[in-house]
């Protein structure tokens, strides 16, 4: 791997060979999302928390100082909404030329297997780790499921996670699921977890986060068990302490109450 590769991967995969990536993108399609209606209120408080930030350049111009950022990786791809025809049909909304310029640690794009842009998606993500690997930047794909959230199972997650490595991504987002290692066990880049809509319990997203870790997965990138949260701070910390310290799921809701009350261990 060249230097610059190397090291933008560095900054995103930690020496410990873990990783809590916080994606604030979710404005691209859904407009202004709960709680991330204000992304700068939002990013703020979490950011030293955070080991990269998944962004648009345009919440990155407008709500990130750049004297106080964390490694980015730049979502690059969109051109579809909540209300419109079907979110499957993006395109690459930012150029390589643009993620040089904000100095990106890497790019992110999503891919729809399985529906009718399922082509379109995929030849995007090679054309963009054509463009990446020309520059050494590493492409995230992210293996979107837009609304079938059911379609989150080991079959579906362990195919489209294969392709998006197979077609050059240095990295794959996926969602966690139940027998979670057929997914890791048939990708060969690292894969980190994404966390979906907002779940019941904290303990449920120490859960699932802890045996993903168990089963192969580097880290995460996970936005709205994080800032949707009541208390968000406490929340990224118990993760941190997941990814980073092996906390125990038990532990990890020790943390997240005793950073809730207060009192800090
Ligand atoms: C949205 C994304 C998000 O980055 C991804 O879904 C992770 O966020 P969450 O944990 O809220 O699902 O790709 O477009």
């Amino acid at each position: 791997m060249e230097w610059g590769m190397a090291n933008r991967m560095a900054q995103l995969i930690q020496s410990d060979g873990h990783c809590l990536f916080l994606p604030v993108d979710h404005g691209y399609f859904q407009g202004p999302t709960r709680k991330l209606e204000e992304p700068r209120k939002t990013l703020e408080p979490l950011l030293p928390y955070a080991d990269a930030v998944f962004i648009t350049r345009g919440v990155l111009r407008s709500s990130v100082d750049p004297g106080k950022a964390k490694p980015i990786i730049l979502r690059v791809s969109g051109g579809a909404s909540m209300v419109g025809k079907d979110l499957a049909n993006e395109g690459i909304t930012t150029s390589m030329e643009e993620a040089i310029r904000l100095n990106v640690a890497a790019v992110g794009i999503s891919v729809f297997v399985g529906t009718d842009y399922e082509k379109e998606s995929l030849l995007n993500l090679a054309k963009l780790v054509d463009d990446g690997e020309r520059y050494g930047i590493p492409v995230m794909a992210v293996t979107a499921v837009g609304k079938e959230l059911e379609k989150r199972d080991a079959r579906y997650l362990s195919l489209a996670s294969r392709i998006a490595a197979e077609l050059g991504a240095r990295v794959v987002k996926t969602y966690w699921c139940e027998n979670f290692e057929k997914v890791t066990k048939g990708c060969p880049v690292p894969v980190v977890m994404a966390g979906g809509p907002k779940v019941d319990t904290q303990r449920q997203v120490f859960d699932f986060v802890y045996d993903g870790m168990q089963k192969g997965a580097v880290g995460v990138n996970l936005g709205r068990n994080i800032w949707q949260d009541e208390y968000p701070v406490a929340m990224i910390k118990a993760l941190r302490a997941v990814i980073h310290n092996n906390a125990t799921p038990k532990e990890a809701e020790e943390i997240y109450n005793s950073e809730k009350s207060g009192k800090k261990k």
